[in-house]
């Protein structure tokens, strides 16, 4: 009997399936492979949220048996793809910070502007002050201009609120928004409140671990745990205690690395067997091939280091190094105004190195793997894959044509392939 189908999008110009091997490490290879899986005159059918047929056009539709109510979708001229995966987001936040731009444009540093009372203090201020219906609804919406540049998956941090009772908030607010992944981020920065005050730093350490700790455990919605290991953030021997009891009651781990200096957090990372490194602007190479050995990944956020006039990351010495690479938007208000990112493959492909096989690699698979959900961006049968029709003649174009929504309209997408990790 042939599989029941409610969805059937045929005829795509181009379908990527991404069901193929890893690119290649060295860049000529990579460039000269499309491992893709891309299928012309593509089809893909599901049924009740799972891929149930994906091939060419002719051979789905007399390989599945649609349903009464089944709805058809030609995709001609568009290219269907599995939907993105911004692993890396601080993307609930309210409040306007745009004044430091302009400050930073004109030379003031990110660490000035901080000491001033703006950077992430500001945005803990804001945010302290807005409602839950604020939050949600704010939230709702990023998530759903995301949606128009075809990503369907958000890690989304906190750290903005950095009190138990207001971190609480965020992350109940961001199990309530689907396809977001929720993400405690303690480790931002000192609160406001503390700053300045005697004893402050380790009061808050300590409140870390005794209070919030111990609540957002119980509260049971986080998924990871990050801290930011910079100069300007925290050291490793700051946060171990307070992480390994989050690894131990199921949690992943996220580090924000080398923004700004290399404090050893790569080779944390590796020891602990963290999901992902993030930002690594600056780190040793011996930080690089622990992180290969140990299988983390790192997750790239070429948007920070674009508003912050810093040089891009480089993502090929990392890929020549054996460390997997994924992009994010890194989307908040400081660092990385942008919920594109695609513009981040772009800044990638023409700055960082990578090809264009890496960087959809990149945006999809290896985000999804460092968010527990591979499978979701592998258009195969069985998989309760995502899937986006885009607006672009060949799946070159996603770096090539930069800066507008790509995306025409996200087709499926399961929130039940956001499976829990631990
Ligand atoms: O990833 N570096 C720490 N966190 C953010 C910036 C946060 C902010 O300035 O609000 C980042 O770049
Ligand atoms: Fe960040």
């Amino acid at each position: 009997m042939k599989p029941a189908a409610s969805l059937l999008v045929r005829h795509a110009r181009e379908l990527l399936t991404m069901n193929g091997p890893p690119p290649a490490r060295d860049a000529k290879r990579a460039w000269e492979e499309a491992p893709l899986g891309c299928i012309a005159d593509g089809a893909v059918a599901l049924h009740e949220g799972v891929v149930v047929a994906v091939g060419r056009t002719a051979d789905v539709e007399s390989a599945i048996a649609l349903t009464a109510d089944a709805t058809v979708i030609d995709a001609r001229d568009e290219l269907v793809a599995p939907g993105l995966v911004d692993a890396h987001t601080h993307g609930l936040f309210v409040g306007d910070r745009s004044n430091e731009y302009g400050m930073r444009v004109r030379g003031a540093t990110y660490a000035e502007i901080a000491a001033q009372g703006g950077g992430i203090a500001s945005s803990v201020r804001a945010l302290r002050g807005a409602g839950d219906d604020t939050l949600e609804r704010t939230l709702r919406a990023r998530v759903a201009r995301m949606r128009a540049f075809g990503t369907t998956t958000v890690e989304a941090k906190t750290g903005y609120a950095l009190d138990t009772v207001n971190e609480l908030r965020c992350l109940d607010v961001m199990g309530r928004v689907p396809g977001v992944v929720p993400t405690w981020l303690p480790f931002h920065a000192v609160p406001p409140e503390l700053r300045g005050v005697a004893d402050g730093r380790a009061r808050y350490l300590r409140a870390v671990r005794d209070e919030m700790l111990p609540a957002v455990l119980a509260q049971g919605v986080a998924r990871y745990v990050d801290a930011y290991l910079d100069g300007p953030g925290f050291q490793v021997d700051e946060v171990r205690a307070v992480i390994a009891a989050a690894q131990r009651a199921g949690l992943g781990v996220r580090l924000h690395v080398g923004q700004f200096e290399d404090v050893g957090g790569a080779e944390y990372a590796a020891e602990i067997g963290a999901a992902s490194v993030d930002h690594l602007e600056h780190v040793s190479e011996a930080g690089l091939r622990a992180m290969a050995a140990a299988g983390v990944i790192a997750v790239l956020l070429p948007g920070a280091a674009f508003s912050l006039g810093q040089p891009m990351p480089d993502a090929r010495r990392m890929r020549a190094l054996g460390v997997d690479v994924a992009l994010a938007t890194d989307c908040n208000p400081g660092t990385s105004f942008t919920e594109n990112l695609p513009l981040m493959a772009s800044f990638a492909v023409r700055q960082m190195g990578l090809s264009t096989v890496e960087a959809w690699w990149a945006i999809t698979r290896v985000a999804a793997r460092s968010l527990g959900c591979e499978s979701r961006a592998v258009i195969a049968p069985g998989h309760r894959a995502s899937v986006v029709r885009y607006a672009m003649a060949s799946w070159a174009s996603l770096p090539y044509e930069f800066g507008a929504p790509q995306a025409v309209a996200v087709v499926a997408d399961d929130a039940r392939a956001l499976a829990r990790i631990g």
